[in-house]
């Protein structure tokens, strides 16, 4: 399972990084499938209404309305009605690419359970939204859905009498059965995006809105479809014949054939084992999460910077408890807490330039902490080849990206935005090496979703901690490459290597003293030790 998950992994950075020279790394399709699905349901949403306007619901004038609009009114009502059929399409392929991409990235286990088994009610209520819909337009595809769904349904044996009889004859259909087909059609779709709204509860700043540029491309493109093949109209429905299953849309109505020939009993085991293996999967087998971040009041003023940066809202603001005179302090919530570092980075106790006592900060991760931090970077640092001055690169990578894996002068982090600005300063200061490289996720998707972010505005001093102004930017590199991309990065460190080596030497050099270096070998000990 996990070596299926890095070849898709992999396939899909393959993918991204040839979409990315096609539309720049903020607008890459493959990178923002969740908010083009939000998109998506917006345009379905507003088509949706404007058809209604014209929609006659009962049951003999309604295929009489949509033919109308399809041909008298094609240019604008006609148009409405393909690009709502071919944005819910969209949809679904948007839907099933973005729960794989989730998926290989291994964004569904551990704490981050959440948004994994809230997206599983998602898919069906997309699928009944869009099943729903086939029935309104009471042509002979819809007879075929609408009887081929009501006798799966009366296999149930819930409803008091069977509910397919209503589609056996002409005389059985009533308008008031049809204008509960229009109510479902209405009411599913809220139900869907009540169920979208629960998705993204966990998460810091969801992406909800595709950047504008990409949205004009899909409006652009759905709309160029929807003139060049206008969604098809089969004849009306005739309940005196058999239906036909004439123009399928293999998006929605796919397993159609199969519910035709499987027996219903098969077709609900099928859906029941397909929806509960989904939404187990965040529990099986490796947990990938460590231990939740830990919160040490003592250091801790209650100044809200972890909770702004924690990109899973994982960390409350409480009021003060421990008579320091703050007003407040953070609590982080274990069930949500992901365990990116992430708040550790952010937090101004976080320095590595303390020279007495424990180096601890106001909130730590227990599995890695900040003086396993600076212990391995010492470490990392006396494994470096090279004179002081010679171009002496020091990498910490993501674990996520090209920055993975063990190689000499590489410290491995949970997520770039964990490296509290100060550590870079201390490296460079400090002369464990003569330039930092931060190496982090591809650019178009941090695996924590802001750490990249956090990270470039930390840098560029417009968010705290910043890199103070003292270091030396032509020592710092930030190189952002998804997992196929370790050539790459080994050749933006060789280069910057090469610069480095042509710099003079650094001015403000202030060594390791033998305190510091006995501090960090007894951290490193002790992490040994674990
Ligand atoms: C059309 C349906 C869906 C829409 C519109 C949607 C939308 C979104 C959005 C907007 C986000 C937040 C992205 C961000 O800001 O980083 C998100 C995250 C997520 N979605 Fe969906 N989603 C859909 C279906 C699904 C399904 C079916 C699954 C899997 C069963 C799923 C799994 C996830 C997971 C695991 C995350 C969290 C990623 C993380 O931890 O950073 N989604 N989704
Ligand atoms: S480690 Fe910190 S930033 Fe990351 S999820 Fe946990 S509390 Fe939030
Ligand atoms: S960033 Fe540090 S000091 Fe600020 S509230 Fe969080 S733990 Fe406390």
């Amino acid at each position: 399972m996990a070596g299926a998950r890095a070849t898709l992994r992999r396939g899909f950075d393959r993918v991204e990084r040839a979409l990315d020279l096609a539309f720049g790394p903020d607008w890459n399709p493959l990178a923002q499938l969740g908010p083009l699905g939000w998109f998506l349901f917006w345009i379905v949403a507003l088509t949706g209404v404007y058809l209604f306007i014209f929609f006659d619901t009962g049951v003999s004038a309604a295929y009489g309305s949509v033919k109308w609009l399809s041909t008298d009114h094609w240019w604008h009502a006609g148009v409405a009605r393909s690009v709502h059929r071919y944005a819910s399409d969209l949809m679904i392929l948007v839907m099933f690419t973005h729960l794989l991409r989730e998926w290989a990235m291994d964004r569904f286990r551990g704490a981050r359970w959440f948004s994994w088994v809230t997206g599983v009610p998602v898919i069906w209520f997309v699928y009944l939204s869009g099943i729903t819909g086939y029935w309104l337009v009471w042509d002979t595809l819809a007879q075929y859905v609408a009887l081929t769904t009501t006798e799966l349904l009366d296999t149930l044996g819930i409803f008091g009498e069977p509910i397919a009889r209503n589609f056996l004859s002409p005389q059985q259909l009533s308008d008031r059965f049809f204008t509960l087909m229009v109510f479902l059609h209405i009411a599913i779709p809220l139900m869907l995006l009540l169920a979208m709204w629960v998705h993204i509860q966990r998460i810091t700043e969801p992406r909800t809105r595709p950047p504008q540029g990409l949205a004009a491309i899909t409006v652009v493109a759905l709309i160029a479809g929807s003139l060049i093949l206008p969604a098809p109209l089969q004849g009306q429905a005739d309940l005196g014949t058999i239906p036909q299953r004439l123009g399928l849309d293999w998006f929605f109505l796919g397993l159609y054939p199969v519910i035709e020939s499987v027996p219903a009993g098969a077709i609900w085991a099928g859906a029941a084992v397909f929806t509960l293996t989904l939404a187990g999967l965040p529990w099986m087998p490796p947990r990938s999460d460590g231990a939740a971040a830990e919160v040490f009041l003592d250091h801790c003023n209650g100044c809200e910077r972890c909770v702004a940066d924690c990109p899973y809202s994982a960390i409350t603001l409480m009021p003060r408890s421990d008579g320091a005179p703050f007003r407040f302090e953070v609590k982080v919530d274990p069930v949500r807490c992901v365990a990116c570092g992430i708040c550790m980075g952010s937090c101004p106790s976080s320095t590595p330039f303390r020279r007495t006592g424990d180096l601890v900060t106001g909130i730590d991760l227990p599995d890695y902490t900040l003086a396993d931090l600076r212990a391995q970077v010492i470490a990392a640092a006396e494994d470096l080849d090279g004179a002081p001055g010679s171009g002496r690169v020091l990498t910490l990578g993501c674990g996520a990206g090209a920055g993975a894996g063990p190689a000499p002068a590489r410290v491995q982090v949970p997520c770039v935005a964990m490296v509290p600005p100060s550590m870079v300063d201390f490296i460079i200061s400090r002369g464990l090496a003569d330039g930092v490289c931060i190496a982090g996720c591809a650019e178009r998707d941090c695996r924590n979703r802001l750490g990249i972010k956090w990270t470039r505005e930390r840098f560029a001093r417009t968010r705290d901690p910043n890199l103070r102004a003292r270091v030396p930017r032509e020592r710092v590199l930030t190189v952002w490459a998804g997992p196929t991309e370790t050539g790459r990065l080994a050749r933006e460190v060789r280069s910057f290597a090469e610069r480095l080596g042509a710099l003079p030497p650094y001015e403000k050099l202030r060594p390791l003293d033998a305190d510091e270096r006995a501090s960090a070998r007894r951290a490193a000990g002790r992490t040994a030790a674990e």
